[in-house]
């Protein structure tokens, strides 16, 4: 099921709109590649593999967080917005990778990280020194405590990571920290702030990077009115209790006054030529999520709902439409995305039986259930193929394209993820999907490096290496090189139209005239429509389509 080559669409550095139907693959640059041996991926790491992602066919990188930092939440507690972490490389390392990515006709995203700062920032140190009332402390969220001595944090928010939002400083104030204690929230009322961030915007633009991917971008504004509002029950502080407050008014999340900043970085980023893109990292429901993507700010959101709707028909065809309808009503385009670091691999989530709690199948290493990997990679290989046919950008992440599983038994000593020690080893977190890449079927880290990875990699990982699956037909290497080869040929216009008279769970629809897209997420084999298969995620059954199952058709 090859497909001949054909002419990359015209993606050329003057296209204002390259991003709204582009791939973009996330790179974890921690995991990636490691150049210098030190059992941590980097830049040089990456720039040396670049050639894996122009020939998967993908249009753009995004790279997490590069940038100084202890590494307290992987790179996401920044140190300093401006500069490379000298573990994995120097400014002049990225600007040859960037400099290569765009001679391969890749663009180039990076991650920006404005709610908080590492607590090694240079405005954190100095904000400890000048003291309470202090400019320096203005710049984030510090406050005196509650109780007869300040001994009680000043309102009872929670920290995404688990226990208390405040973290107590020697001189007895407390400061916000909506994630780890070493990563203290920014006071976004604060000019200075803002004033830096446009700079940040403007500094890696100047490099040349073509976009920016906003971390928690629905958390910047918050309310600080004084006195400061207590939730009255923890699981208030969460984005899933969202529905429980009038639409804008969480004291801490996806406030209505969030949107002036990013109406004011739309004119920093379109002073540019062309307009550096923006997609928000905001889990907000529906068509809230959606006017982060409006034209005048971000242009996209990333669309978490279908990554947490389950493997169901009926579910999927209306978040499906859903998202759509929210985008169009925004001016943006659709996004949509199965991985990232943040979340279980998608060839094991979708395994999962429905209302798994998937904090305890980590915890028990992914053995209560046990996970089929046959029928996960089948099912995770239909779901990806659905998702490319869909109007709009994908986001894969680093090695799904060699369908791997999460790495769920990973041993607590190994651990490096700050959820397993904030909930007082309750939930282990995000390690397993952060393992490093396998590129060879041997050698001391399947190719990563040459000093060993700083997570370890099982055994079972050669199989899915590189190595073992480039030219093999079948593969899900050469399946997803495949999908969007043709994906790029295919597709034309932002809609689908939804066939009327597909059986029960069987989703179908067409986005051109010569392009239709049939998943069967039912348990039984169904008739496919007519038409010439392009491409099939797995084998046909006696020419019908088998479950979990999709078909490229024209
Ligand atoms: C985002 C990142 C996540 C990080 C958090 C705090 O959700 O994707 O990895 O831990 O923000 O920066």
């Amino acid at each position: 099921m090859t497909e001949p080559v054909r002419e990359r669409l015209d993606l050329s550095s003057k296209d204002p709109n390259w991003w709204r139907q582009a791939v973009v693959y996330q790179v974890y640059p921690r995991s990636f590649a490691d150049a210098d041996g030190d059992g941590l991926g980097d830049l040089r790491g990456i720039t040396r593999r670049l050639n894996h992602l122009a020939a998967l066919g993908v249009d753009a990188l995004w790279l997490s967080p590069f940038y100084p930092s202890e590494l307290a939440d992987g790179g996401y507690d920044v140190a300093d917005y401006r500069d490379v972490d000298p573990r994995l490389g120097t400014l002049d390392d990225f600007d040859a990778l960037a400099a290569e990515a765009h001679r391969l006709g890749l663009k180039v995203i990076v991650d920006l990280v404005p709610n908080h700062t590492s607590h090694q920032h240079v405005w954190f140190r100095e904000a400890l020194a000048a003291g309470p009332g202090s400019p320096a402390r203005d710049r984030y969220v510090f406050r005196e405590g509650r109780g007869p001595h300040g001994e009680l944090p000043p309102t009872d928010w929670q920290s995404v990571f688990g226990g208390s939002a405040w973290q107590r400083v020697p001189d007895g104030q407390w400061y916000l920290h909506l994630f780890a204690p070493q990563q203290p929230d920014l006071n976004w009322a604060n000019e200075q702030v803002r004033a830096d961030f446009r700079s940040t915007l403007r500094f890696w633009s100047d490099r040349g990077v073509d976009g920016f991917r906003v971390d928690v971008a629905h958390a910047l504004a918050k309310d600080l009115t004084e006195p400061l509002r207590d939730l009255g029950a923890p699981e208030l502080s969460g984005e899933e209790a969202l529905g429980e407050f009038p639409p804008g008014t969480h004291p801490f999340y996806d406030r209505d006054e969030v949107h002036e900043i990013y109406r004011d970085w739309r004119k920093v980023l379109d002073a540019y030529r062309p307009p550096r893109m923006a997609v928000a990292e905001a889990w907000v429901p529906g068509a809230r999520r959606a006017l982060y993507a409006r034209p005048d700010e971000l242009g996209q959101a990333f669309n978490f709902e279908y990554l947490q709707a389950g493997w169901d028909a009926q579910e999927l065809r209306q978040v499906i439409a859903g998202s759509l309808a929210d985008a169009r009503a925004a001016g943006a385009s659709a996004t949509w995305v199965l991985s990232n670091h943040d979340v279980i691999r998608h060839a094991s989530r979708l395994m999962l039986p429905p209302g798994t709690d998937e904090n305890a199948w980590l915890l028990t290493g992914g053995h209560a259930p046990r996970v089929d990997e046959a029928a996960g990679l089948r099912r995770a290989r239909a779901a990806t193929l659905l998702m490319l046919a869909l109007p709009g950008s994908s986001y894969v992440y680093q090695g799904e394209e060699l369908g791997l599983p999460e790495v769920a038994d990973l041993p607590v000593e190994v651990l490096q993820d700050p959820i397993w020690e904030q909930t007082g080893r309750v939930r282990k977190g995000r390690d397993g999907c952060r393992v490093p890449l396998p590129w060879t079927t041997t050698g001391p880290s399947y190719g990563f490096g040459t000093g060993g990875a700083w997570l370890p990699q099982p055994e079972w990982f050669a199989q899915y290496a590189v190595q073992a699956q480039d030219e093999v037909e079948g593969s899900t290497l050469e399946f997803y090189r495949t999908a969007l080869r043709l994906r790029r040929k295919l597709q034309e216009g932002e809609s689908l139209v939804w066939a009327d008279d597909s059986p029960a769970g069987v989703l179908d629809f067409a986005r051109t005239e010569g392009w239709r897209c049939v998943t069967n997420l039912s348990d039984t084999a169904v008739d496919l429509p007519p038409g010439e298969v392009l491409l099939s995620s797995g084998p046909l059954e006696d020419g019908r389509l088998g479950p979990d199952t999709t078909v490229w058709i024209a």
